[in-house]
Protein backbone atom coordinates (compact mmCIF):
# COMPACT_ATOMS: atom_id res chain seq x y z
CA UNK A 1 0.00 0.00 0.00
CA UNK A 2 0.91 3.48 -0.86
CA UNK A 3 2.51 5.49 2.14
CA UNK A 4 1.62 8.79 3.12
CA UNK A 5 2.38 9.39 6.92
CA UNK A 6 6.24 10.48 8.73
CA UNK A 7 8.37 10.86 5.47
CA UNK A 8 8.70 13.63 2.67
CA UNK A 9 8.52 10.71 -0.16
CA UNK A 10 4.45 10.40 0.83
CA UNK A 11 3.10 13.53 -0.48
CA UNK A 12 3.18 13.14 -4.17
CA UNK A 13 0.88 9.67 -3.64
CA UNK A 14 -1.75 11.82 -2.17
CA UNK A 15 -2.47 14.87 -3.36
CA UNK A 16 -1.66 17.81 -0.53
CA UNK A 17 -5.22 19.00 -1.12
CA UNK A 18 -6.51 15.34 -0.37
CA UNK A 19 -4.63 14.62 2.38
CA UNK A 20 -7.41 16.94 4.62
CA UNK A 21 -10.11 13.93 3.40
CA UNK A 22 -7.90 10.99 4.02
CA UNK A 23 -7.37 12.18 7.50
CA UNK A 24 -10.79 12.77 8.02
CA UNK A 25 -12.01 9.56 6.43
CA UNK A 26 -9.60 7.86 8.95
CA UNK A 27 -10.42 9.71 11.62
CA UNK A 28 -14.23 8.82 10.93
CA UNK A 29 -13.22 4.99 10.51
CA UNK A 30 -11.49 5.33 14.38
CA UNK A 31 -14.66 6.92 15.66
CA UNK A 32 -17.21 4.21 14.55
CA UNK A 33 -15.23 1.84 15.97
CA UNK A 34 -15.62 3.65 18.86
CA UNK A 35 -19.37 4.10 18.48
CA UNK A 36 -20.62 0.90 17.87
CA UNK A 37 -17.77 -0.49 20.76
CA UNK A 38 -19.81 1.60 23.26
CA UNK A 39 -23.18 0.31 21.53
CA UNK A 40 -22.16 -3.00 21.82
CA UNK A 41 -21.05 -2.33 25.27
CA UNK A 42 -24.26 -0.58 26.37
CA UNK A 43 -26.50 -3.48 24.90
CA UNK A 44 -24.38 -6.47 26.54
CA UNK A 45 -24.01 -5.58 29.74
CA UNK A 46 -26.44 -4.07 31.87
CA UNK A 47 -26.21 -1.50 34.97
CA UNK A 48 -26.99 -4.27 37.42
CA UNK A 49 -23.09 -5.96 36.15
CA UNK A 50 -21.40 -3.27 37.17
CA UNK A 51 -22.90 -2.55 40.06
CA UNK A 52 -21.97 -6.32 40.91
CA UNK A 53 -18.23 -5.81 39.77
CA UNK A 54 -17.64 -2.72 41.96
CA UNK A 55 -18.65 -0.16 40.10
CA UNK A 56 -20.52 3.18 40.89
CA UNK A 57 -24.05 4.11 39.01
CA UNK A 58 -22.20 7.47 38.51
CA UNK A 59 -19.11 5.49 36.92
CA UNK A 60 -22.29 3.37 34.80
CA UNK A 61 -23.23 6.97 33.47
CA UNK A 62 -20.45 8.31 32.63
CA UNK A 63 -20.08 5.34 30.12
CA UNK A 64 -23.09 6.50 28.71
CA UNK A 65 -21.43 10.03 27.94
CA UNK A 66 -18.72 8.55 26.49
CA UNK A 67 -20.91 6.96 23.86
CA UNK A 68 -22.53 9.61 23.62
CA UNK A 69 -19.84 11.38 22.56
CA UNK A 70 -18.59 9.15 20.38
CA UNK A 71 -21.48 9.57 18.44
CA UNK A 72 -21.15 12.97 17.78
CA UNK A 73 -17.76 12.42 16.65
CA UNK A 74 -19.25 10.33 13.76
CA UNK A 75 -21.86 12.69 12.90
CA UNK A 76 -19.59 15.74 13.28
CA UNK A 77 -16.88 14.00 10.74
CA UNK A 78 -19.67 12.66 8.92
CA UNK A 79 -21.23 16.14 8.19
CA UNK A 80 -17.66 17.22 7.45
CA UNK A 81 -16.70 15.17 5.04
CA UNK A 82 -19.64 15.23 3.02
CA UNK A 83 -19.45 19.30 3.06
CA UNK A 84 -15.84 19.06 1.84
CA UNK A 85 -17.18 16.65 -0.92
CA UNK A 86 -16.40 13.58 0.04
CA UNK A 87 -18.06 10.08 0.82
CA UNK A 88 -18.31 9.48 4.17
CA UNK A 89 -16.94 5.85 4.95
CA UNK A 90 -19.63 3.85 6.84
CA UNK A 91 -18.99 1.81 9.74
CA UNK A 92 -17.76 -1.82 9.53
CA UNK A 93 -18.20 -4.85 10.82
CA UNK A 94 -16.26 -5.47 13.93
CA UNK A 95 -14.77 -8.43 16.44
CA UNK A 96 -14.47 -6.95 20.29
CA UNK A 97 -12.79 -9.25 22.60
CA UNK A 98 -14.76 -8.32 25.75
CA UNK A 99 -17.04 -10.68 27.99
CA UNK A 100 -17.64 -9.10 31.33
CA UNK A 101 -16.97 -5.64 32.92
CA UNK A 102 -13.39 -5.97 33.12
CA UNK A 103 -12.47 -7.30 29.85
CA UNK A 104 -14.70 -4.05 28.67
CA UNK A 105 -13.11 -1.71 31.22
CA UNK A 106 -9.58 -2.77 29.87
CA UNK A 107 -10.60 -2.95 26.19
CA UNK A 108 -12.26 0.86 26.74
CA UNK A 109 -8.88 2.42 28.00
CA UNK A 110 -6.71 1.00 25.16
CA UNK A 111 -8.87 1.72 22.55
CA UNK A 112 -9.32 5.56 24.02
CA UNK A 113 -5.52 5.66 24.54
CA UNK A 114 -5.00 4.36 20.87
CA UNK A 115 -7.77 7.01 19.50
CA UNK A 116 -6.09 10.08 21.68
CA UNK A 117 -2.54 8.54 20.07
CA UNK A 118 -4.10 8.39 16.59
CA UNK A 119 -5.21 12.39 16.51
CA UNK A 120 -1.71 13.49 18.09
CA UNK A 121 0.00 11.21 15.57
CA UNK A 122 -2.63 12.57 12.64
CA UNK A 123 -2.41 16.50 13.56
CA UNK A 124 0.87 17.38 11.32
CA UNK A 125 -0.98 16.16 8.28
CA UNK A 126 -3.52 17.95 8.44
CA UNK A 127 -3.22 21.45 6.21
CA UNK A 128 -6.38 23.00 7.61
CA UNK A 129 -6.38 25.10 10.79
CA UNK A 130 -10.26 24.48 11.12
CA UNK A 131 -9.74 21.11 10.60
CA UNK A 132 -6.81 20.76 13.02
CA UNK A 133 -9.22 22.30 15.62
CA UNK A 134 -11.67 20.04 15.62
CA UNK A 135 -9.19 17.28 15.45
CA UNK A 136 -7.66 18.65 18.84
CA UNK A 137 -10.97 19.62 20.50
CA UNK A 138 -12.07 15.38 19.68
CA UNK A 139 -8.26 14.96 21.01
CA UNK A 140 -9.32 16.28 24.56
CA UNK A 141 -12.04 14.34 24.89
CA UNK A 142 -10.64 11.08 24.21
CA UNK A 143 -7.50 11.80 26.77
CA UNK A 144 -10.63 12.48 29.23
CA UNK A 145 -11.71 9.60 28.49
CA UNK A 146 -8.49 7.28 28.36
CA UNK A 147 -8.20 8.70 31.88
CA UNK A 148 -11.39 8.13 33.35
CA UNK A 149 -10.89 4.52 32.41
CA UNK A 150 -7.42 4.10 33.60
CA UNK A 151 -8.17 5.42 37.20
CA UNK A 152 -10.86 2.68 36.39
CA UNK A 153 -8.70 0.28 35.96
CA UNK A 154 -6.72 1.72 38.87
CA UNK A 155 -3.76 2.43 36.91
CA UNK A 156 -2.44 6.31 37.16
CA UNK A 157 -4.78 8.34 35.12
CA UNK A 158 -2.07 10.46 33.74
CA UNK A 159 1.25 8.44 33.71
CA UNK A 160 3.26 11.03 31.37
CA UNK A 161 3.73 14.57 31.55
CA UNK A 162 3.27 14.13 27.39
CA UNK A 163 0.63 12.10 25.20
CA UNK A 164 1.81 9.53 22.74
CA UNK A 165 1.49 10.47 19.24
CA UNK A 166 1.40 7.48 16.74
CA UNK A 167 1.57 7.83 13.06
CA UNK A 168 -1.53 6.62 11.08
CA UNK A 169 -0.17 3.40 9.78
CA UNK A 170 0.69 1.53 13.02
CA UNK A 171 -2.77 2.95 14.35
CA UNK A 172 -4.32 1.67 11.48
CA UNK A 173 -2.55 -1.97 11.99
CA UNK A 174 -4.14 -1.29 15.75
CA UNK A 175 -7.73 -0.89 14.40
CA UNK A 176 -7.25 -3.47 11.79
CA UNK A 177 -7.33 -6.18 14.57
CA UNK A 178 -10.85 -5.71 15.56
CA UNK A 179 -12.15 -5.37 11.73
CA UNK A 180 -13.86 -8.09 10.38
CA UNK A 181 -14.84 -6.31 6.93
CA UNK A 182 -16.17 -3.37 5.70
CA UNK A 183 -18.24 -2.09 3.46
CA UNK A 184 -16.68 -2.14 -0.38
CA UNK A 185 -17.92 1.07 -1.12
CA UNK A 186 -15.73 2.60 1.91
CA UNK A 187 -12.84 4.20 0.59
CA UNK A 188 -9.17 2.72 0.45
CA UNK A 189 -6.97 4.23 2.93
CA UNK A 190 -3.63 4.22 2.09
CA UNK A 191 -2.07 2.79 5.13
CA UNK A 192 -0.39 -0.07 6.02
CA UNK A 193 -1.59 -2.99 8.58
CA UNK A 194 1.70 -4.64 9.33
CA UNK A 195 1.84 -8.45 10.62
CA UNK A 196 0.98 -8.66 14.30
CA UNK A 197 3.41 -7.90 17.31
CA UNK A 198 2.24 -10.10 21.02
CA UNK A 199 3.96 -8.04 23.98
CA UNK A 200 3.32 -9.04 27.89
CA UNK A 201 -0.34 -9.27 28.83
CA UNK A 202 -0.45 -7.52 32.52
CA UNK A 203 1.10 -4.10 33.76
CA UNK A 204 4.93 -4.28 33.94
CA UNK A 205 7.78 -2.40 35.94
CA UNK A 206 9.85 0.08 34.51
CA UNK A 207 13.06 -0.53 32.94
CA UNK A 208 12.16 -4.58 33.15
CA UNK A 209 12.62 -6.81 30.03
CA UNK A 210 9.37 -7.70 28.52
CA UNK A 211 8.77 -10.80 26.33
CA UNK A 212 7.27 -10.30 22.48
CA UNK A 213 6.53 -12.64 20.23
CA UNK A 214 5.48 -12.89 16.13
CA UNK A 215 4.23 -15.40 13.52
CA UNK A 216 6.37 -14.74 11.24
CA UNK A 217 10.13 -15.48 10.87
CA UNK A 218 12.62 -12.27 12.43
CA UNK A 219 15.81 -11.30 10.75
CA UNK A 220 19.09 -11.87 12.11
CA UNK A 221 19.71 -8.66 12.75
CA UNK A 222 16.44 -6.40 14.30
CA UNK A 223 15.56 -3.33 16.53
CA UNK A 224 12.24 -2.74 18.81
CA UNK A 225 11.15 0.54 18.95
CA UNK A 226 9.27 1.99 22.02
CA UNK A 227 6.98 4.92 21.97
CA UNK A 228 5.70 6.67 24.76
CA UNK A 229 5.13 10.38 25.19
CA UNK A 230 7.45 12.49 22.72
CA UNK A 231 10.26 10.03 23.00
CA UNK A 232 11.28 6.88 20.38
CA UNK A 233 13.92 4.68 21.29
CA UNK A 234 14.71 1.76 19.51
CA UNK A 235 16.75 -1.14 21.35
CA UNK A 236 18.67 -4.37 20.41
CA UNK A 237 16.35 -6.99 21.82
CA UNK A 238 18.06 -9.39 24.69
CA UNK A 239 17.74 -12.71 23.83
CA UNK A 240 15.80 -13.98 20.49
CA UNK A 241 14.55 -17.48 20.67
CA UNK A 242 12.93 -18.65 17.28
CA UNK A 243 9.92 -16.17 17.38
CA UNK A 244 10.12 -14.76 20.55
CA UNK A 245 12.70 -12.44 22.43
CA UNK A 246 13.05 -10.32 24.93
CA UNK A 247 13.29 -6.46 25.27
CA UNK A 248 13.71 -3.64 27.86
CA UNK A 249 11.71 -0.61 27.12
CA UNK A 250 13.28 2.63 28.63
CA UNK A 251 13.20 2.67 32.66
CA UNK A 252 11.68 6.89 32.20
CA UNK A 253 8.68 5.41 30.08
CA UNK A 254 5.38 5.09 31.77
CA UNK A 255 1.98 4.48 30.62
CA UNK A 256 0.64 3.00 27.82
CA UNK A 257 3.68 2.50 25.35
CA UNK A 258 4.16 1.34 22.14
CA UNK A 259 6.58 -1.35 21.15
CA UNK A 260 7.41 -2.19 17.03
CA UNK A 261 9.81 -4.35 15.78
CA UNK A 262 11.49 -2.18 12.90
CA UNK A 263 14.82 -2.81 10.78
CA UNK A 264 16.86 -0.03 11.55
CA UNK A 265 17.39 2.63 14.77
CA UNK A 266 14.38 4.85 14.76
CA UNK A 267 15.58 6.86 18.00
CA UNK A 268 14.70 10.27 18.19
CA UNK A 269 11.98 9.39 15.13
CA UNK A 270 10.60 9.87 12.94
CA UNK A 271 8.74 6.53 12.31
CA UNK A 272 9.21 5.40 8.80
CA UNK A 273 6.51 2.86 7.41
CA UNK A 274 9.14 1.16 5.33
CA UNK A 275 11.11 0.26 8.27
CA UNK A 276 8.23 -1.59 10.67
CA UNK A 277 8.18 -5.24 10.47
CA UNK A 278 5.74 -6.53 13.24
CA UNK A 279 3.60 -4.53 15.16
CA UNK A 280 2.53 -1.85 17.22
CA UNK A 281 2.14 -4.26 20.57
CA UNK A 282 0.43 -2.06 23.81
CA UNK A 283 2.18 -1.98 26.52
CA UNK A 284 0.99 -0.92 29.95
CA UNK A 285 4.44 0.30 32.16
CA UNK A 286 3.52 1.12 35.54
CA UNK A 287 5.06 4.36 36.03
CA UNK A 288 7.78 5.63 38.84
CA UNK A 289 6.65 7.45 41.68
CA UNK A 290 6.29 11.14 40.57
CA UNK A 291 9.29 13.36 40.35
CA UNK A 292 9.20 17.27 41.28
CA UNK A 293 10.77 19.88 42.98
CA UNK A 294 8.57 21.53 45.49
CA UNK A 295 10.91 24.70 45.72
CA UNK A 296 10.38 25.10 42.15
CA UNK A 297 7.69 27.90 42.16
CA UNK A 298 9.88 30.51 40.25
C1 LIG B 1 20.23 3.93 18.24
O1 LIG B 1 20.62 5.27 17.97
C2 LIG B 1 20.86 6.07 19.14
C3 LIG B 1 21.06 7.50 18.72
O2 LIG B 1 21.62 7.61 17.48
C4 LIG B 1 22.02 5.49 19.89
O3 LIG B 1 22.27 6.25 21.04
C5 LIG B 1 21.67 4.05 20.30
O4 LIG B 1 22.78 3.44 20.93
C6 LIG B 1 21.28 3.22 19.09
N1 LIG B 1 20.73 1.96 19.56
C7 LIG B 1 21.18 0.79 19.14
C8 LIG B 1 20.51 -0.41 19.75
O5 LIG B 1 22.03 0.65 18.31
Amino acid sequence: MALLVGSARAVPVVKRADIDLVVLQFALTLEHLENVFYKQALKKIPEYKFLQAGYTKEYYNNIKYIAHDEEEHVKLLTGGITAAGGKPVAACKYDFPFTDVKSFISLSSILEGVGTSAYLGGAPLITSKDYLTIAGSILVTEALHTSMQRAALHRVPSANPYGTPLSPSPVYTLAAAFIKSCPSSNMALPFTAFPALKGPSGSICPGKPAGFSVAGSLPSKFFVTFINGLEIVSVSPKSVKGKTFWATPPATFGGQTYALVTSTNMTGGPIADSGILYGPAILEITPNPPKYDVNLQK
